[in-house]
C-alpha cells in the first residue's frame, strides 16, 4: 500500500483563502482587522524561522501584525510588561510569545499573563481548562492540535470508536489533542491512548492504533513495524538533523526529519503526513484562524 499524503500546504491554502474572505468582509462592514503581536525573545534558528512565517502569513491576510523582537537578556518584569501592554491594546486581539523561553524567565508565568482572551495559541490555562470540557465552552484550540484535527477530517478518517495513539505528552500538542480526539464531537469519539518516554512498550500500543499521532521530537522513533496496514499516521516531529542547500534560493538550509520513518512509514500506512509540509503549515494556519475569531468573539459576530 502507498500511503495518501496529508499535505498541509495544501490544505493551508483552501482555509487561509476562507479566513481571507472573512477578514476583508469585516474590514468592509466594521472597519477593523485582526491584529496580532508577535513577540520573539532572542535569536534560536527554529524560533526566528516559525515566526516569520506567522508574520508573512498574517499580512498576506491583510492582519494588523505587530513585531516584536527582544534579546535574550530581557528580563522576566520587562517581558510581563510587554504582555500587559498588548493586552490592554484595543487594535490587538492575538498577543503570541513564542517559545522557548530563556531560562531566567518563568514561562508559566507569561503565558498566564496573556489575557484569556487573546491567548490565540490556546496555552493560558482558562482555555486549556475550557478544551477540557469542550462543546460551546471552547474559545481557543492550541494550533497544532487543531491542524491535526483538521486535516484529519478533512482528509474522511474515521475517528468515531477509532483507536488513536498519541506519543507525547506536551501541553502543546500531546496532552490537548489527545483531550479533543476523545470529545464527544464531529472528528473526535476515539478511543485514545497517550504514550510517552516511561511507557514500557510502545510498540505494542503503536501497532494498535487506527490513528497515530507522533510529537515526541526524536527523529525516526516510530519504526514502520510499529504501524498498522493503513493506519493514518500524523507525525508532528520537525527534526533539525542537518543542513543542505536549497534547489530554490541556493541558500544553505535546515534539513528536517519527523518522528517517523517517513519513506518506510508510507509503503505500509493509509495516510500519512510529510515532514515537511504535512503539519507544519496547518500550526500557522490554525493561529491565523484563531486571531480571527478573536476579533469575531469581541465583535459578537462568531
Ligand atoms: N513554540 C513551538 N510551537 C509553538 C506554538 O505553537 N506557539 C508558541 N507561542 N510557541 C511555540
Amino acid at each position: 500500500m502507498t500511503a495518501k499524503l496529508l499535505k498541509g500546504k495544501e490544505i493551508r491554502e483552501e482555509i487561509l483563502a476562507e479566513i481571507k474572505a472573512e477578514v476583508d468582509e469585516i474590514k468592509e462592514e466594521h472597519g477593523v482587522v485582526p491584529g496580532l503581536v508577535t513577540i520573539l525573545i532572542g535569536e534560536d534558528p527554529a524560533s526566528v524561522s516559525y515566526v516569520t512565517a506567522k508574520i508573512k502569513t498574517a499580512n498576506s491576510l491583510g492582519f494588523k501584525e505587530v513585531q516584536v523582537n527582544k534579546p535574550d537578556t530581557i528580563s522576566e518584569e520587562e517581558l510581563l510588561a510587554l504582555v500587559d501592554k498588548y493586552n490592554k491594546d484595543d487594535t490587538v486581539h492575538g498577543v503570541l510569545v513564542q517559545l522557548p523561553l530563556p531560562e531566567h524567565i518563568d514561562e508559566k508565568k507569561v503565558i498566564t499573563a496573556i489575557d484569556p482572551d487573546k491567548d490565540v495559541d490556546g496555552f493560558h490555562p482558562i482555555n486549556m481548562g475550557r478544551l477540557v470540557i469542550g462543546g460551546s465552552e471552547v474559545k481557543f484550540l492550541p494550533s497544532t492540535p487543531a491542524g491535526i484535527q483538521e486535516m484529519i477530517k478533512r482528509a474522511g478518517v474515521k475517528t468515531e470508536g477509532a483507536e488513536a495513539v498519541v506519543v507525547g505528552r506536551s501541553n502543546i500538542v500531546g496532552k490537548p489533542i489527545a483531550i479533543m480526539l476523545m470529545q464527544k464531537a464531529d472528528g473526535a469519539n476515539a478511543t485514545v491512548s497517550v504514550i510517552h518516554t516511561r511507557t514500557r512498550d510502545m510498540a505494542f500500543h503503536c501497532k494498535r492504533a487506527d490513528i497515530l499521532i507522533v510529537a515526541a521530537g526524536v527523529p525516526g522513533l516510530v519504526k514502520p513495524e510499529w504501524i498498522k496496514p493503513g493506519a493514518c499516521v500524523i507525525d508532528v516531529g520537525v527534526n533539525r538533523v542537518g543542513y543542505k542547500i536549497s534547489k530554490k534560493t541556493g541558500k544553505k538550509v535546515a534539513l528536517l526529519k519527523g518522528d517517523v520513518d517517513f519513506e518506510a512509514a508510507q509503503e505500509i500506512a493509509g495516510w500519512i503526513t510529510p515532514v515537511p509540509g504535512g503539519v507544519g503549515p496547518m500550526t500557522i494556519t490554525m493561529l491565523m484562524r484563531n486571531t480571527l475569531n478573536s476579533l469575531k468573539y469581541k465583535l459578537g459576530i462568531s
